[in-house]
């Protein structure tokens, strides 16, 4: 990193002097380094004004899983809720991230079941009583991206399948409670595998979630295997998701050959997942999209 004056402007482009700035932030995230820890290099630091851009994509975020909530029921195809993604994103002026992001077909991932992330939205699938659906949406609006993924239940599902959808869930809000300034990303991980093991299930390793914002995927690299004190240090400004995949058997999982991205429980148990968009601050976190 370069060395910055005092008396400088600080790199965030506030237009303060560095010394009023970042400057003491600075310097105890490189004590914490001196100490041994992974932390995050400043280009992972959101400033203030990009913070603000980016809320204002997770609203259309929010708002397109509000609306595809209202409107799921059995019957409907997944490809129907790629419309009502398509539908509100465009009308509240954002870009459906996936839609070409790195070749992906469509506008939003629609994982039923035994499908663990990336589902492609088709006419042929249709959500029947019972099924249990990952819907996850990613917007761009004005050059900024949110990500944030939600599970519907289809009418009525068994007790084991609305088990795994409420456990995960809780993984992830106690996952959220570890979030913090001066704290680790592995405190947020071992919260999250903690709640999930304890109830018999597995977090899938390879597959995890990211810095998000200026990107669609940024670093870091997030995962929900890990333990307290380990991992990126926390700081204000540091944005990222939490999003673990959980399947209720084993951790295995597979990618479907014939489409290239549809990812599968090796042993056809099934799978839930929901995600959050976090942004650590001075005195806690604050969820930007959920
Ligand atoms: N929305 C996913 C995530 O949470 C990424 C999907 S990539 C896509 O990170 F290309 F499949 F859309
Ligand atoms: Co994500």
């Amino acid at each position: 990193m370069k060395k910055i004056g005092r008396n400088d402007p600080c790199w965030c482009g506030s237009g303060k002097k560095y010394k009023a700035c970042h400057e003491a932030l600075d310097e105890k995230i490189a004590r914490y380094a001196r100490e041994g820890h992974i932390v995050p290099r400043r280009d992972m630091i959101k400033t203030p004004e990009q913070v603000q851009k980016i809320k204002e994509s997770a609203k259309i975020n929010v708002a397109v899983l509000d609306y595809v909530a209202e409107r799921i029921r059995p019957g409907i195809s997944t490809e129907q809720i790629n419309q009502w993604v398509e539908e509100k994103t465009r009308e509240m002026g954002g870009i459906p991230a996936p839609l070409g992001f790195e070749g992906y077909p469509k506008s939003v991932c629609t994982s039923v079941n035994d499908q663990v992330c990336h589902g492609i939205p088709s006419e042929d699938v249709i959500l029947q009583e019972g099924d249990i659906v990952n819907v996850d949406v990613s917007t761009i609006y004005d050059g900024y991206f949110s990500d944030s993924s939600r599970m519907f239940c289809i009418g009525t599902v068994s007790p084991e399948r609305e088990k795994l959808v409420r456990v995960v869930k809780e993984s992830v809000e106690l996952g959220l409670k570890e979030v913090k300034p001066w704290g680790f990303m592995g405190d947020m991980a071992q919260a999250v595998q903690q709640h999930v093991e304890s109830n018999g299930y597995h977090v899938v390793r390879e597959i995890g979630g990211h810095g998000v914002g200026i990107e669609f995927h940024e670093d870091p690299w997030v995962g929900y295997i890990g333990k307290r004190g380990t991992d990126m240090l926390l700081v204000p400004g540091l944005m990222f998701t939490i999003e673990p995949m959980v399947n209720a058997g084993a951790a295995d999982i597979f990618v479907d050959d014939s489409d290239g991205w549809t990812v599968y429980t090796e042993d056809g148990s099934d799978s839930a997942q929901w995600e959050i968009q976090v942004l650590v601050t001075e005195d806690g976190c604050e969820v930007i999209a959920y």
